[in-house]
């Protein structure tokens, strides 16, 4: 199943669709906990603390759409209110820890430098995928009728793409390979992820 058709059965079944609202918000937090790890405690820009509010806020709006579906459902983050609960706890980490060694090892960077390179990339890529993602689930959401509603996300996912394309090519010198390299490495973990979730459709 493609992307599209694990939505149009999780969105028509009540249960997953919360779960699945609930798994979204889980890895928004995830998003914005790992920015707020990342940053320097004296030389953190506006531009990180924007990111960090509004990943946080997607977190928080995605939950509250919950309440549209069923009233009290996906209480807490725990496996059994997730949708494939495993990969989508270890995807961001395994990206970061993916691109992380990566960096080490070609670029030979330590401490904020590294955590600063790596929080671009990670984002990077991460936005990347939510401009793919969010768009399809916003018309299986219109074609069911569903009052839930991502727009407002999309807008700032793709504000938040063009902030990383252009800090990216600042740091990295207008080298476009490592941000083809993060979209790779990204790839891999998002086709597991998928994979995973069509299995939890079907069963
Ligand atoms: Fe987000
Ligand atoms: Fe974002």
């Amino acid at each position: 199943m493609d992307l599209k058709q694990i939505l149009e059965r999780i969105v028509n079944d009540q249960s997953m669709h919360s779960k699945w609202l609930n798994t979204l918000s889980m890895m928004e937090n995830a998003g914005a906990r790992k920015i707020k790890a990342c940053e320097h405690p004296l030389l953190v820009s506006e531009m990180i603390l924007k990111h960090a509010s509004e990943e946080a806020r997607h977190a928080y709006y995605l939950k509250k759409q919950l309440s549209k579906i069923q009233e009290g459902a996906c209480p807490t983050y725990e496996a059994s209110y997730l949708l494939a609960p495993k990969q989508s706890q270890f995807y961001l980490d395994a990206l970061d820890l993916r691109i992380c060694k990566w960096l080490k090892q070609s670029y030979h960077w330590t401490g904020y430098e590294l955590k600063y390179a790596a929080y671009l990339l990670v984002t990077y890529a991460i936005e990347v995928r939510a401009e793919h993602l969010y768009p399809v689930y916003k018309d299986v959401l219109t074609s069911t009728g569903s009052n839930v509603k991502v727009n407002t996300i999309i807008t700032e996912e793709e504000g938040h793409l063009k902030e990383m394309k252009k800090q990216i090519h600042i740091l990295f010198q207008g080298d476009e390979r490592v941000a083809t390299r993060a979209e790779e490495t990204e790839q891999i973990l998002y086709e597991e992820w998928l994979q995973a979730l069509s299995t939890y459709c079907k069963s």
